[in-house]
Protein backbone atom coordinates (compact mmCIF):
# COMPACT_ATOMS: atom_id res chain seq x y z
CA UNK A 1 0.00 0.00 0.00
CA UNK A 2 3.21 2.04 -0.40
CA UNK A 3 2.09 5.97 -1.26
CA UNK A 4 4.03 8.20 -3.57
CA UNK A 5 4.90 11.62 -1.90
CA UNK A 6 3.76 13.36 -5.11
CA UNK A 7 2.21 17.18 -4.51
CA UNK A 8 4.38 18.09 -1.86
CA UNK A 9 6.60 20.91 -2.92
CA UNK A 10 7.33 22.61 -0.03
CA UNK A 11 10.32 21.46 1.47
CA UNK A 12 9.26 21.79 5.28
CA UNK A 13 5.93 19.60 3.99
CA UNK A 14 7.95 17.54 2.37
CA UNK A 15 10.52 16.57 5.35
CA UNK A 16 7.44 16.55 7.82
CA UNK A 17 6.26 13.64 5.36
CA UNK A 18 9.15 11.98 5.08
CA UNK A 19 7.72 8.44 4.65
CA UNK A 20 8.82 5.83 7.31
CA UNK A 21 7.58 2.73 7.76
CA UNK A 22 4.67 2.32 5.11
CA UNK A 23 1.27 0.25 6.15
CA UNK A 24 -2.34 0.66 5.30
CA UNK A 25 -5.04 -0.20 7.44
CA UNK A 26 -5.17 -3.05 9.30
CA UNK A 27 -7.24 -5.98 8.72
CA UNK A 28 -9.28 -5.71 12.47
CA UNK A 29 -12.57 -5.50 12.45
CA UNK A 30 -14.88 -3.30 14.31
CA UNK A 31 -17.35 -4.96 16.57
CA UNK A 32 -18.65 -2.99 19.30
CA UNK A 33 -20.17 -4.29 22.19
CA UNK A 34 -21.08 -7.50 19.58
CA UNK A 35 -22.59 -5.16 16.93
CA UNK A 36 -20.29 -5.01 13.94
CA UNK A 37 -19.87 -1.68 12.61
CA UNK A 38 -18.95 -1.36 9.00
CA UNK A 39 -14.91 0.33 9.47
CA UNK A 40 -14.38 -0.53 5.63
CA UNK A 41 -16.59 -0.12 2.67
CA UNK A 42 -16.53 0.76 -1.27
CA UNK A 43 -15.87 4.66 -1.71
CA UNK A 44 -19.09 6.66 -2.66
CA UNK A 45 -19.32 8.62 -5.96
CA UNK A 46 -17.31 11.00 -6.26
CA UNK A 47 -14.99 10.03 -3.94
CA UNK A 48 -10.87 9.89 -4.66
CA UNK A 49 -10.79 6.72 -3.08
CA UNK A 50 -11.23 2.73 -3.72
CA UNK A 51 -12.39 1.63 -0.95
CA UNK A 52 -12.85 4.48 2.51
CA UNK A 53 -11.71 3.39 5.93
CA UNK A 54 -12.78 4.44 9.53
CA UNK A 55 -9.88 5.93 11.06
CA UNK A 56 -9.93 3.50 13.66
CA UNK A 57 -8.70 0.75 11.48
CA UNK A 58 -5.11 3.00 12.13
CA UNK A 59 -4.66 2.92 15.36
CA UNK A 60 -2.41 0.98 17.60
CA UNK A 61 -4.32 -2.24 18.95
CA UNK A 62 -4.01 -1.16 22.42
CA UNK A 63 -6.03 2.21 21.61
CA UNK A 64 -8.67 0.08 19.61
CA UNK A 65 -9.32 -2.25 21.72
CA UNK A 66 -11.44 0.93 24.07
CA UNK A 67 -13.77 1.51 21.42
CA UNK A 68 -14.46 -2.51 21.60
CA UNK A 69 -16.36 -2.42 24.81
CA UNK A 70 -18.14 0.24 26.06
CA UNK A 71 -16.89 -0.32 30.08
CA UNK A 72 -13.36 0.62 28.44
CA UNK A 73 -14.23 3.29 26.45
CA UNK A 74 -13.33 6.59 27.95
CA UNK A 75 -16.12 8.78 26.20
CA UNK A 76 -18.26 6.85 27.69
CA UNK A 77 -18.47 9.13 30.90
CA UNK A 78 -19.43 12.12 28.82
CA UNK A 79 -22.20 10.02 27.90
CA UNK A 80 -23.43 9.69 31.56
CA UNK A 81 -22.83 13.70 32.06
CA UNK A 82 -25.49 13.55 29.36
CA UNK A 83 -27.67 11.55 30.33
CA UNK A 84 -28.16 13.42 33.55
CA UNK A 85 -28.26 16.75 31.23
CA UNK A 86 -30.89 15.24 29.19
CA UNK A 87 -32.85 15.07 31.83
CA UNK A 88 -32.43 18.11 33.64
CA UNK A 89 -35.15 21.01 33.62
CA UNK A 90 -33.82 24.46 32.68
CA UNK A 91 -34.47 27.88 31.73
CA UNK A 92 -37.76 30.05 31.26
CA UNK A 93 -39.62 26.93 29.89
CA UNK A 94 -38.66 24.94 33.20
CA UNK A 95 -38.31 21.96 30.58
CA UNK A 96 -35.62 19.48 30.75
CA UNK A 97 -35.08 18.03 26.90
CA UNK A 98 -36.61 14.58 27.84
CA UNK A 99 -39.92 17.12 29.11
CA UNK A 100 -40.13 17.96 24.93
CA UNK A 101 -38.31 15.24 23.41
CA UNK A 102 -39.03 11.88 25.20
CA UNK A 103 -36.18 9.17 25.37
CA UNK A 104 -33.00 10.25 23.70
CA UNK A 105 -32.99 6.96 21.94
CA UNK A 106 -35.85 7.22 19.78
CA UNK A 107 -36.21 10.98 19.26
CA UNK A 108 -32.16 11.51 18.42
CA UNK A 109 -32.19 7.94 16.54
CA UNK A 110 -30.72 8.54 13.17
CA UNK A 111 -29.94 12.49 13.68
CA UNK A 112 -26.13 11.97 13.87
CA UNK A 113 -25.48 9.99 11.02
CA UNK A 114 -27.43 12.85 8.14
CA UNK A 115 -25.03 15.95 9.61
CA UNK A 116 -24.72 18.37 8.98
CA UNK A 117 -28.15 18.96 7.52
CA UNK A 118 -30.10 21.89 5.08
CA UNK A 119 -32.32 23.76 7.80
CA UNK A 120 -35.19 26.07 6.02
CA UNK A 121 -35.33 28.41 8.30
CA UNK A 122 -31.40 29.00 9.37
CA UNK A 123 -30.84 29.41 5.47
CA UNK A 124 -27.63 26.98 5.89
CA UNK A 125 -26.59 23.82 6.75
CA UNK A 126 -26.69 22.91 10.78
CA UNK A 127 -24.26 20.66 12.99
CA UNK A 128 -25.43 19.02 15.71
CA UNK A 129 -24.10 21.94 17.80
CA UNK A 130 -26.02 24.66 16.02
CA UNK A 131 -28.93 22.25 16.39
CA UNK A 132 -28.65 21.72 19.90
CA UNK A 133 -28.30 25.33 20.96
CA UNK A 134 -31.11 26.59 18.66
CA UNK A 135 -33.25 24.19 20.52
CA UNK A 136 -31.65 25.77 23.95
CA UNK A 137 -32.23 28.94 23.03
CA UNK A 138 -35.68 28.96 21.37
CA UNK A 139 -37.41 26.69 22.89
CA UNK A 140 -36.15 25.34 26.70
CA UNK A 141 -35.61 29.08 27.32
CA UNK A 142 -31.87 28.95 28.26
CA UNK A 143 -28.75 30.28 27.74
CA UNK A 144 -26.50 28.10 24.77
CA UNK A 145 -24.05 25.80 25.55
CA UNK A 146 -19.79 26.80 24.08
CA UNK A 147 -18.77 24.68 21.30
CA UNK A 148 -15.86 22.49 23.11
CA UNK A 149 -18.06 22.79 26.85
CA UNK A 150 -18.35 19.84 28.69
CA UNK A 151 -21.69 20.30 27.93
CA UNK A 152 -22.32 20.53 24.87
CA UNK A 153 -19.93 17.52 24.02
CA UNK A 154 -21.63 15.34 26.19
CA UNK A 155 -24.98 16.05 24.90
CA UNK A 156 -23.21 15.34 20.97
CA UNK A 157 -21.87 12.21 22.56
CA UNK A 158 -25.13 11.13 23.86
CA UNK A 159 -26.90 12.19 20.43
CA UNK A 160 -24.08 10.82 18.57
CA UNK A 161 -24.78 7.09 19.94
CA UNK A 162 -28.05 7.09 19.05
CA UNK A 163 -27.01 6.12 15.38
CA UNK A 164 -24.41 4.10 16.44
CA UNK A 165 -23.45 1.53 13.51
CA UNK A 166 -25.61 3.27 11.50
CA UNK A 167 -24.37 4.40 8.12
CA UNK A 168 -23.11 8.14 7.39
CA UNK A 169 -25.41 9.80 4.61
CA UNK A 170 -25.50 13.30 4.28
CA UNK A 171 -27.51 15.61 1.78
CA UNK A 172 -25.49 17.30 -1.07
CA UNK A 173 -27.60 18.47 -3.71
CA UNK A 174 -30.54 20.70 -3.76
CA UNK A 175 -29.51 23.84 -1.63
CA UNK A 176 -26.28 22.07 -0.23
CA UNK A 177 -24.99 21.76 -3.50
CA UNK A 178 -23.38 25.17 -2.96
CA UNK A 179 -21.83 24.51 0.56
CA UNK A 180 -20.48 20.97 -0.56
CA UNK A 181 -18.34 22.98 -3.15
CA UNK A 182 -17.55 25.66 -0.90
CA UNK A 183 -16.25 22.54 1.48
CA UNK A 184 -14.46 20.85 -1.18
CA UNK A 185 -12.79 23.86 -2.42
CA UNK A 186 -11.32 23.72 1.33
CA UNK A 187 -10.27 20.63 1.60
CA UNK A 188 -7.96 21.20 -1.25
CA UNK A 189 -7.21 24.98 -0.78
CA UNK A 190 -3.66 24.54 0.64
CA UNK A 191 -2.75 26.94 3.41
CA UNK A 192 -0.41 27.64 6.34
CA UNK A 193 3.18 28.07 6.46
CA UNK A 194 3.21 24.93 4.93
CA UNK A 195 1.41 25.36 2.42
CA UNK A 196 -0.78 22.28 2.74
CA UNK A 197 -4.10 21.02 2.06
CA UNK A 198 -5.70 18.58 4.24
CA UNK A 199 -5.69 16.23 0.88
CA UNK A 200 -1.94 16.57 1.20
CA UNK A 201 -2.30 14.58 4.17
CA UNK A 202 -5.59 12.40 3.97
CA UNK A 203 -5.98 11.43 0.43
CA UNK A 204 -1.93 11.48 -1.18
CA UNK A 205 -0.64 10.15 2.20
CA UNK A 206 -2.90 8.23 3.95
CA UNK A 207 -1.65 4.65 5.16
CA UNK A 208 1.77 6.69 5.82
CA UNK A 209 3.54 7.82 8.97
CA UNK A 210 3.70 10.92 9.44
CA UNK A 211 6.41 11.50 12.77
CA UNK A 212 5.08 9.28 14.97
CA UNK A 213 1.21 9.24 13.78
CA UNK A 214 -0.11 6.65 11.35
CA UNK A 215 -1.66 8.71 9.07
CA UNK A 216 -5.49 8.20 8.34
CA UNK A 217 -8.51 9.31 5.62
CA UNK A 218 -9.80 11.72 8.00
CA UNK A 219 -13.04 10.40 8.47
CA UNK A 220 -15.41 11.76 10.85
CA UNK A 221 -17.68 9.38 11.58
CA UNK A 222 -16.73 8.65 15.40
CA UNK A 223 -17.39 12.52 16.82
CA UNK A 224 -17.07 13.87 19.48
CA UNK A 225 -14.41 11.68 19.58
CA UNK A 226 -12.45 10.63 23.01
CA UNK A 227 -8.61 11.59 22.49
CA UNK A 228 -5.97 10.13 24.58
CA UNK A 229 -4.10 13.37 23.99
CA UNK A 230 -6.89 15.43 24.96
CA UNK A 231 -7.46 13.16 27.75
CA UNK A 232 -11.81 13.80 26.56
CA UNK A 233 -13.68 14.14 23.78
CA UNK A 234 -13.48 16.64 21.16
CA UNK A 235 -15.64 18.01 18.38
CA UNK A 236 -15.27 17.73 14.57
CA UNK A 237 -14.40 21.40 14.28
CA UNK A 238 -11.56 20.84 17.11
CA UNK A 239 -10.11 18.12 15.07
CA UNK A 240 -10.20 20.46 12.10
CA UNK A 241 -8.92 23.16 13.99
CA UNK A 242 -5.98 20.99 15.70
CA UNK A 243 -5.01 19.74 11.75
CA UNK A 244 -4.89 23.43 10.63
CA UNK A 245 -2.37 24.04 13.40
CA UNK A 246 -0.24 21.45 12.09
CA UNK A 247 0.32 22.95 9.10
CA UNK A 248 0.84 27.09 10.60
CA UNK A 249 -2.74 27.92 9.30
CA UNK A 250 -5.23 30.34 11.30
CA UNK A 251 -8.09 27.92 12.10
CA UNK A 252 -11.13 29.21 10.78
CA UNK A 253 -13.87 29.71 13.82
CA UNK A 254 -15.33 26.08 15.19
CA UNK A 255 -19.36 26.73 14.45
CA UNK A 256 -18.61 29.06 11.19
CA UNK A 257 -19.42 28.82 7.98
CA UNK A 258 -15.84 27.21 6.85
CA UNK A 259 -16.06 24.37 9.46
CA UNK A 260 -19.26 23.30 8.71
CA UNK A 261 -18.93 23.59 4.94
CA UNK A 262 -15.50 21.48 5.02
CA UNK A 263 -17.64 18.82 7.90
CA UNK A 264 -20.55 18.62 5.30
CA UNK A 265 -17.50 17.67 2.37
CA UNK A 266 -15.87 15.64 5.05
CA UNK A 267 -19.00 13.43 6.41
CA UNK A 268 -19.71 13.19 2.18
CA UNK A 269 -15.99 11.69 2.38
CA UNK A 270 -16.83 8.83 4.34
CA UNK A 271 -20.78 7.70 4.13
CA UNK A 272 -21.12 4.34 3.91
CA UNK A 273 -18.70 4.15 6.90
CA UNK A 274 -20.64 3.45 10.29
CA UNK A 275 -21.19 5.96 13.20
CA UNK A 276 -19.04 5.19 15.73
CA UNK A 277 -19.83 7.94 18.32
CA UNK A 278 -17.95 8.63 20.92
CA UNK A 279 -14.98 6.59 18.68
CA UNK A 280 -11.61 6.87 20.69
CA UNK A 281 -8.02 7.69 19.28
CA UNK A 282 -4.55 8.42 19.83
C1 LIG B 1 0.25 17.62 7.91
C2 LIG B 1 -0.73 16.58 7.69
C3 LIG B 1 -2.19 16.89 7.96
C4 LIG B 1 -2.96 17.83 7.33
C5 LIG B 1 -2.57 18.84 6.29
C6 LIG B 1 -4.29 17.64 7.88
N1 LIG B 1 -4.30 16.64 8.78
FE1 LIG B 1 -5.93 15.80 9.65
N2 LIG B 1 -4.76 14.55 10.72
C7 LIG B 1 -3.39 14.47 10.60
C8 LIG B 1 -2.90 13.47 11.53
C9 LIG B 1 -1.44 13.08 11.72
C10 LIG B 1 -4.02 12.95 12.19
C11 LIG B 1 -4.03 11.83 13.24
C12 LIG B 1 -3.92 10.49 12.56
C13 LIG B 1 -5.10 10.22 11.66
O1 LIG B 1 -6.20 9.88 12.15
O2 LIG B 1 -4.97 10.41 10.43
C14 LIG B 1 -5.18 13.64 11.63
C15 LIG B 1 -6.48 13.37 11.99
C16 LIG B 1 -7.59 13.92 11.39
C17 LIG B 1 -8.95 13.54 11.67
C18 LIG B 1 -9.42 12.51 12.69
C19 LIG B 1 -9.68 11.16 12.06
C20 LIG B 1 -10.30 10.18 13.01
O3 LIG B 1 -10.49 9.02 12.61
O4 LIG B 1 -10.60 10.51 14.16
C21 LIG B 1 -9.75 14.32 10.87
C22 LIG B 1 -11.25 14.31 10.83
C23 LIG B 1 -8.88 15.19 10.10
N3 LIG B 1 -7.57 14.90 10.44
C24 LIG B 1 -9.31 16.12 9.19
C25 LIG B 1 -8.48 17.03 8.54
C26 LIG B 1 -8.95 18.14 7.73
C27 LIG B 1 -10.40 18.46 7.43
C28 LIG B 1 -7.83 18.81 7.30
C29 LIG B 1 -7.76 20.10 6.51
C30 LIG B 1 -8.32 21.26 7.18
C31 LIG B 1 -6.68 18.09 7.80
N4 LIG B 1 -7.11 17.03 8.56
C32 LIG B 1 -5.37 18.40 7.50
C33 LIG B 1 -2.60 15.18 9.74
C34 LIG B 1 -3.04 16.16 8.88
C1 LIG C 1 -39.73 23.30 25.35
C2 LIG C 1 -39.48 22.15 24.52
C3 LIG C 1 -38.03 21.81 24.19
C4 LIG C 1 -37.00 21.66 25.05
C5 LIG C 1 -36.95 21.88 26.55
C6 LIG C 1 -35.88 21.21 24.25
N1 LIG C 1 -36.22 21.10 22.95
FE1 LIG C 1 -35.06 20.46 21.40
N2 LIG C 1 -36.51 20.94 20.09
C7 LIG C 1 -37.78 21.34 20.44
C8 LIG C 1 -38.53 21.59 19.22
C9 LIG C 1 -39.97 22.07 19.15
C10 LIG C 1 -37.65 21.32 18.15
C11 LIG C 1 -37.93 21.50 16.68
C12 LIG C 1 -38.57 20.31 16.16
C13 LIG C 1 -37.93 20.00 14.88
O1 LIG C 1 -37.84 20.89 14.03
O2 LIG C 1 -37.48 18.85 14.71
C14 LIG C 1 -36.41 20.88 18.75
C15 LIG C 1 -35.30 20.46 18.00
C16 LIG C 1 -34.17 19.88 18.56
C17 LIG C 1 -33.12 19.24 17.82
C18 LIG C 1 -33.08 19.05 16.31
C19 LIG C 1 -33.74 17.74 16.00
C20 LIG C 1 -33.77 17.43 14.54
O3 LIG C 1 -34.17 16.29 14.20
O4 LIG C 1 -33.42 18.28 13.71
C21 LIG C 1 -32.19 18.83 18.72
C22 LIG C 1 -30.88 18.11 18.41
C23 LIG C 1 -32.67 19.20 20.03
N3 LIG C 1 -33.88 19.83 19.91
C24 LIG C 1 -31.99 18.96 21.19
C25 LIG C 1 -32.42 19.40 22.44
C26 LIG C 1 -31.65 19.25 23.64
C27 LIG C 1 -30.28 18.59 23.74
C28 LIG C 1 -32.39 19.80 24.65
C29 LIG C 1 -32.03 19.93 26.11
C30 LIG C 1 -30.74 20.59 26.40
C31 LIG C 1 -33.62 20.30 24.06
N4 LIG C 1 -33.60 20.04 22.72
C32 LIG C 1 -34.63 20.92 24.77
C33 LIG C 1 -38.29 21.51 21.69
C34 LIG C 1 -37.55 21.47 22.86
Amino acid sequence: MKKAIGLIGATTAAAILAASAVAGPDDNNLVIEGEAMVSETAAPEGSPFDTIYSGWRFRSPETQVLETDDFENPGMVAVEYGYELWDTAAGSSGKSCADCHGAVEESMSGLRAGLPKWDEAAGKPLSLEHLINRSIKEHQGADGWKWESAEMLATTALIGLQSRGMPMDVETDGPMADWYERGKELYYARVGQLDMACANCHEDNWGNMIRADHLSQGQINGFPTYRLKWQGLGSIHRRFKGCMKQIRATPYKPGGDEFTALELYVASRGEGLSVETPAVRQ
